[in-house]
């Protein structure tokens, strides 16, 4: 629909910059010192030991010790691609962002794809959520988009995430199994954690078994907020609808292609890109305008829910195209580290819990895993906006500033780096008002958490209900406690009677009572005409249930 891009853009010319190519050059030492016998180390006599002194073999053998650095500690699994992105149209009434007001512009992106749960070495093929990361490098600095497949996740609070990431991680006594939710720890935490059965959902579904990375779809997950120039701001949710369509594999499919090529995502990316087969995607926006906020019959701010595309739709407003593959996968796919924090002036954050403790953890964990306070300067991570500060030192620090003076404001430096004023592009932080008691908890509008599962489930094909149902069956059948899977029936019954009754069939166990559904409704009673309303409501029994008790 608009132009291609294939010549290299600002992003790949700076890469370039830093890329080596030994092809018929001398073999030398990080010292730049020709080496004559890389085979043989040197020996005192031809049967001697070696001497202490081979600083060729010493040089060596220790860069080969420190080769390993730790692995994601989520997300360990992934592959990466170049690309760019265009927006179609400006977005300017709605947000400043550079690269979503001028359609003239390509901006460079940098996007790793991942599973979530396995080690670095894991299958591709695993049932689990996949990262969706995008790095656009824009003229006003780097904003990540770091998203993943499914549109809601599994908890409402980061101060949960730790506790849910060990139980999804191999048990700790054997590192077993490698896959995300066929194991006690997964399904003893989401059957006594019911805010994660909407997700659970997802995850069951085909949603987590992709026939390939291109044929995904990407999902911001919380409501973000754009802000325009005159400072108004806009509730919005992020998607990536990939052209390919989507499309996912059977079960069964899934398991075989596991066992003879557990590289079949990355090797499925990798040819497409180098055969020219670009995948391509289109950015979508849910807009909501900020006096609609309560309008809906749940949180705007509750990761573990969807805004229903019948009710507000997606606008697409711009492509990612990816182009280029790699040329190291340690430098770029291994050492890019994004961040949800990493905003540009006319995008910002809302209160959603689970995005406020993201701010903290992705720095945190990036500076142990990329070795302190300068990841920042490796290539793949530079922004193509210039950067100017008085951060300094630290270990392995790239920059050389010349300044005589490391502070701000200054007067013996004759000019120093100097704060931009919001009209410069300086950014300024959303005006939200905030006036509240302290309190640690959560408001009464995150507890319904299974009128958006029994949505999902109602909104599924009969084939795949089915896999649902099957998928349920296969994973809690690895579950050895009888109580684990006792109490995961009665949450599904919360849900969908036929889908607890299908499951509990599977199972040989009996489909227990159903409780009185735990329902709060969330819209206030004042709150106007139920535009927002879903207008297909659920057949289900379980799933008609919820939503009229959400609505009454
Ligand atoms: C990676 C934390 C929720 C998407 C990571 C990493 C951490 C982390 C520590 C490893 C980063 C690195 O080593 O570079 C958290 C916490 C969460 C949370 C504390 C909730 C409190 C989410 C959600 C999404 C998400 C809701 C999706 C919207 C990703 C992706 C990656 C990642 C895509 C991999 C990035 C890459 O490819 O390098 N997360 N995460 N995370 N997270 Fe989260």
């Amino acid at each position: 629909k608009k132009q291609q891009s294939d010549k290299p853009t600002q992003k790949d010319e700076q890469l370039t910059r830093h890329t080596e190519d030994g092809a018929e050059q001398f073999l030398t030492t990080n010292q730049g010192v020709r080496i004559n016998d890389n085979q043989n180390s040197l020996k005192a006599g031809e049967r001697g030991a070696t001497l202490m002194e081979d600083f060729i073999f010493r040089e060596k053998m220790t860069h080969f010790d420190h080769e390993r650095i730790p692995e994601r500690v989520v997300h360990a699994r992934g592959e990466a691609a170049h690309g760019y992105f265009q927006v179609y149209e400006s977005m300017a009434e709605y947000t400043k962002a550079g690269f979503l007001t001028d359609p003239s512009r390509i901006t460079p992106v940098f996007v790793r794809f991942s599973t979530v749960a396995g080690s670095r070495g894991s299958t591709d093929l695993a049932r689990d959520v996949r990262g969706f990361a995008v790095k656009f490098y824009t003229e006003e600095g780097n904003y990540d988009l770091v998203g993943n497949n499914i549109p809601v996740f599994f908890i409402q609070d980061a101060m949960k995430f730790p506790d849910f990431v060990h139980a999804v991680k191999p048990e700790p006594q054997n590192e077993i199994p490698q896959a995300a939710s066929a194991h006690d720890t997964f399904w003893d935490y989401v059957s006594i954690s019911p805010e994660s059965t909407h997700m659970v959902l997802w995850v069951m579904s085909d949603r987590a078994i992709p026939r390939s990375l291109r044929m995904m779809e990407g999902f911001g997950v919380h409501t973000f907020r754009f802000v325009n120039e005159a400072g108004k701001g806009t509730f919005v949710k992020f998607h990536w609808k990939p052209l390919l369509g989507v499309h996912s594999v059977a079960w069964d499919e899934a398991q075989k292609i596991s066992g003879k090529d557990p590289d079949f995502h990355r090797r499925d990316l990798w040819e497409a890109i180098e055969s020219g087969n670009y995948p391509e995607w289109e950015l979508g926006v849910q807009l909501v305008p900020e006096e609609d906020e309560h309008k809906f019959p749940f949180d705007l701010l509750d990761p573990t829910k969807i805004i229903p595309e019948e009710v507000v739709p997606v606008q697409r407003i711009g492509k990612m195209v990816l182009n280029r593959n790699p040329d190291n996968f340690f430098a770029e796919t291994e050492q890019v580290a994004f961040h949800p924090g990493h905003l540009v002036p006319g995008i910002d954050f809302t209160n959603d819990p689970l995005l406020q403790g993201r701010l903290f953890s992705y720095n945190d964990t990036q500076l142990i895993r990329l070795g302190g306070p300068n990841f920042a300067e490796i290539p793949i991570n530079r922004p193509i906006a210039p950067v100017h500060n008085n951060q300094r030192d630290g270990f392995m620090r790239q920059t050389i500033n010349r300044s005589p003076a490391s502070y701000e404001p200054n007067t013996v430096a004759g000019g120093c780096p100097y704060q931009a004023m919001m009209k410069q592009g300086g950014f300024t932080s959303y005006q939200e008002r905030v006036d509240a008691h302290k309190v640690r908890g959560r408001s009464e509008s995150f507890f319904d958490h299974f009128s958006q599962a029994a949505l999902f489930f109602n909104s599924q094909s009969e084939p795949e209900k089915l896999h649902i149902i099957n998928a349920f069956r296969f994973e809690l059948g690895k579950v050895s406690r009888k109580e684990i899977r006792q109490r995961m029936l009665g949450i599904l019954s919360q849900v969908d009677t036929y889908l607890a009754e299908k499951v509990a069939e599977g199972l040989g166990m009996p489909v227990p009572e159903v409780l009185e559904k735990p329902i709060n409704r969330v819209r206030p009673a004042d709150a106007g005409p139920d535009e927002y309303e879903p207008k297909s409501v659920p057949q289900q029994v379980g799933a008609s249930a919820a939503l009229s008790m959400a609505n009454t």
